[in-house]
C-alpha cells in the first residue's frame, strides 16, 4: 500500500506557485489577489478561511478578508459582489458557503463574475467543465485530479465508483474522471443506490465522498483497489487543541491492508483541495481560463 500524500503534493505545488510569484514581481508584473467574503461565525468557514489567507501569504499573494455579521442582507452581499467584480485589482474571490437561511446562495454564487469564480461554483464555469472548455474547477475535484495525476495512477478503462453526489466534489469529480483522455468508467453511488456494498467492492478507484465517518469497511474495498477519502468530519476530541479532529469516510487502518493506494485524513485531500484554490488564483491572474 503506498499513501497518496496530499499533504507532500501540495506543499510541491505550494512552491511551485511560490517560483511562479517571485517570477512575476521580478518582472514586475501584478501580484495575484484573491479575496474572500465571510459572514457570521461558524466555527468550520472561520477556520477554512483563515487557513485560505495564510496559503496566500506563503506564496505571495496578496489576500483580503471582507466580513460581515449574520444579519448582513442578501442586497448588501449582492452590492458588495457587484464591487468586487469591478475591483481590477483583484483577480478572484469567494464567498464562502454556508450563508445564512435568508440568503440565497444560488443568487450569490451566479452574481459573481465567473471571471473571478475561483471557487468554479458558477453555472459559467461548472458548464465549462462538462463541456469539456478551461474553466475553475472548484477546489476539492481540481486537487484529486491533480493528486491522480502526480501519483501517475492509471484511469483509462478503469471501473471507479464515487459515492456521494454533492454539487462540488461527488458529480463533478465524477465528470472529469470520465473525460475524455482521462476515461474512466464511472458509476455515481448515493443514498439511494441499492447493493452499495458490493458496488463499492467492484470498484478499481473508489472514492468516497459522502460525509459519513468510517462508512467505507474492508468488506466494501477491492484487492489493489486506490482509495480516495474526501470525508472531514469534525468530531470532538479530547486529544487536540481545538478540540476536535478530522475524521474520513474510510476504517483507514482496515482498509489500508487492502488497496494499493489510499489518501489518510488528515493529510490527504484536504491540503490538496486548499492548493487548488491558489492553482485557481493564479489562473485567474495569468488570464488563462479567460483570455
Ligand atoms: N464551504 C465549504 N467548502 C467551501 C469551498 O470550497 N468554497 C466556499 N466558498 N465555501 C465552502
Amino acid at each position: 500500500m503506498q499513501l497518496l500524500d496530499g499533504k507532500k503534493i501540495a506543499g510541491a505545488i505550494k512552491l511551485e506557485i511560490r517560483d511562479e510569484v517571485q517570477k512575476i514581481k521580478e518582472h514586475g508584473g501584478k501580484i495575484p489577489h484573491l479575496a474572500a467574503v465571510l459572514v457570521g461565525h461558524d466555527g468550520g468557514s472561520e477556520t477554512y478561511v483563515a487557513y485560505k489567507i495564510k496559503d496566500c501569504e506563503e506564496v505571495g499573494f496578496k489576500s483580503s478578508l471582507i466580513r460581515y455579521e449574520d444579519d448582513v442582507t442578501e442586497v448588501q452581499l449582492l452590492n458588495k459582489i457587484e464591487e468586487l467584480n469591478a475591483d481590477t485589482d483583484l483577480d478572484g474571490f469567494i464567498v464562502q458557503l454556508p450563508l445564512p437561511e435568508h440568503i440565497s446562495e444560488q443568487k450569490i454564487i451566479e452574481a459573481i463574475d465567473p471571471k473571478k469564480d475561483v471557487d468554479g461554483f458558477h453555472a459559467t464555469n461548472v458548464g465549462r467543465m462538462v463541456i469539456g472548455l478551461p474553466t475553475f474547477v472548484s477546489a476539492t475535484p481540481f486537487g484529486i485530479m491533480e493528486l491522480i495525476k502526480r501519483y501517475d495512477i492509471e484511469t483509462k478503462g478503469k471501473n471507479c465508483i464515487v459515492v456521494g453526489r454533492s454539487q462540488i466534489v461527488g458529480r463533478p469529480i465524477s465528470i472529469l474522471l470520465s473525460q475524455k483522455g482521462v476515461d474512466a468508467t464511472v458509476t455515481v453511488a448515493h443514498s439511494r443506490t441499492k447493493n452499495i456494498k458490493e458496488l463499492c467492492a467492484s470498484a478499481d478507484i473508489l472514492i468516497a465522498a459522502l460525509g459519513s465517518p468510517g462508512f467505507v469497511s474492508k468488506d466494501m474495498v477491492k484487492e489493489g483497489a486506490v482509495v480516495i477519502d474526501v470525508g472531514t468530519t469534525r468530531v470532538p476530541s479530547k486529544e487536540t487543541k481545538s478540540g476536535f479532529r478530522l475524521k474520513g469516510d474510510v476504517l483507514f487502518k482496515e482498509v489500508a491492508q487492502k488497496c494499493s493506494f489510499i489518501t489518510p485524513v488528515p493529510g490527504g485531500v484536504g491540503p490538496m483541495t486548499r492548493v487548488s484554490l491558489l492553482s485557481n488564483t493564479l489562473l485567474a491572474a495569468k488570464k488563462k481560463i479567460y483570455s
